[in-house]
């Protein structure tokens, strides 16, 4: 099926991470825009596995797909060792968080449907139980992503200015559905307070040419890929009000680890006089890490910035350095945006008493 065939009203058509048949379903991001396909997957590794090769990716998205695949490792335990099913479980728990460092969701989740499994009532089927448990966080992160797209709208409809430029992409495809930077996009374009999109290319994975812009294109909403290379020029030109980016990690001072470029980009909109907003729900916030110098940043591998289509590039025997993310410190981001409220000019303090009203 078309992820585009069941088209809902509100920009909003797209679902990366569904359950179905029994089975964890991810829409292959890999070969988008130009292939649609999706892997089924039932066991825990193959869940692991699909996150670390970024079948699916975006902090919400791995986190949703992380907690499915807890359904999945506990059925397994289930079927093996139905009296130590716990014990056996603990590896496979292991293998998910293995996956990718970066994205705090991922560990969020786990927790969370480890604190359900300690939590069963006797008695209860377990699988039936967590995956209730999976469906619901799936939920909830849609909820959260509607409620953030109407707060940072708000912002934009202030901004006087009718572009907005976004980085990688945190659409419908990164989280369980609507987006979180992309959401606010996708709501200040219904409301009619923006009409064109500049979407960063985003190398080397490209996800804002082959992924941002593949939402916006399906959803009928005006975008222009541009080169990162080209992103202060275009501010320059002062079409652009607001960078709009999601998060991967959010420490507790406010400083934000989203994917490499989005700090050079807050630099040049602090220098141009624009304003930059990072849109994320409160399980993207890690109040343990103090700043951003706690944020793990994943490496990848040299062959994604050496390459491009699986076809090498750079001169052989070039070296490449890939961190994924880098770290926005919080005294560039103008408001970050959550379910709960909005924190402008985050500290340390704010961000404290965000996390308070819980
Ligand atoms: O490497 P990726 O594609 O998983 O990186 C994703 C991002 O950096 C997104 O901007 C972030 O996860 C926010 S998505 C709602």
């Amino acid at each position: 099926m078309n992820p585009l065939d069941a088209k809902q009203p509100s920009y909003d058509s797209v679902r990366a991470v569904q359950w179905l048949d029994a089975k964890l379903r991810l829409l292959d991001q890999r070969v988008l825009p130009h292939t649609v396909s999706y892997l089924d997957i039932d066991s825990a590794s193959d869940t692991a596995a699909a996150i670390r090769d970024m079948v699916v990716r975006g902090a919400p998205a791995i986190g949703i797909t992380a907690a499915y695949g807890v359904v999945l490792a506990v059925r397994q335990a289930l079927t093996h060792d139905p009296q130590n099913w716990q014990t056996r479980l603990q590896a496979d728990i292991e293998t998910l968080a293995a996956s990718r460092p970066t994205a705090v969701n991922l560990f969020w989740a786990l927790k969370h449907m480890q604190s359900c499994i300690a939590q069963l009532p006797a008695g209860t089927d377990p699988v039936n139980a967590l995956l209730a448990e999976a469906q619901r966080l799936h939920q909830e992160d849609i909820a959260a992503n509607q409620r953030m797209g109407e707060l940072g709208a708000a912002f934009l409809q202030q901004g006087g200015k009718d572009c907005a430029l976004t980085h990688c992409n945190s659409g419908a495809l990164a989280t369980g559905g609507y987006g979180t930077g992309l959401g606010v996009i996708r709501s200040a374009y219904a409301k009619g307070y923006i009409r064109h999109v500049f979407a960063d290319e985003t190398r080397p994975w490209l996800q804002g040419s082959r992924l941002t812009a593949w939402e916006l294109v399906e959803e009928g909403i005006p975008v222009s890929v541009i080169c990162e290379g080209a992103a202060a020029s275009l501010m320059r030109e002062g079409r652009i009000g607001w960078v709009v980016v999601g998060a991967d990690r959010i420490a507790a001072n406010g400083d934000t680890a989203n994917k490499v470029g989005t700090y050079g980009l807050a630099i040049m909109a602090r220098h141009h006089g624009l304003r930059f907003m990072v849109v994320a729900p409160t399980a993207t916030i890690d109040m343990q890490a103090a700043d951003g110098r706690a944020i793990p940043i994943e490496q990848r591998d040299a062959s994604e910035v050496l390459g491009l289509g699986g076809k090498t590039i750079a001169a052989n025997g070039a070296q490449a350095w890939n961190p994924s993310f880098d770290v926005t410190p919080a005294e560039l981001i103008d408001v970050i945006v959550t379910e709960r409220g909005v924190v402008e000019k985050p500290t340390t303090a704010a961000m404290a008493q965000l996390m308070a009203g819980q």
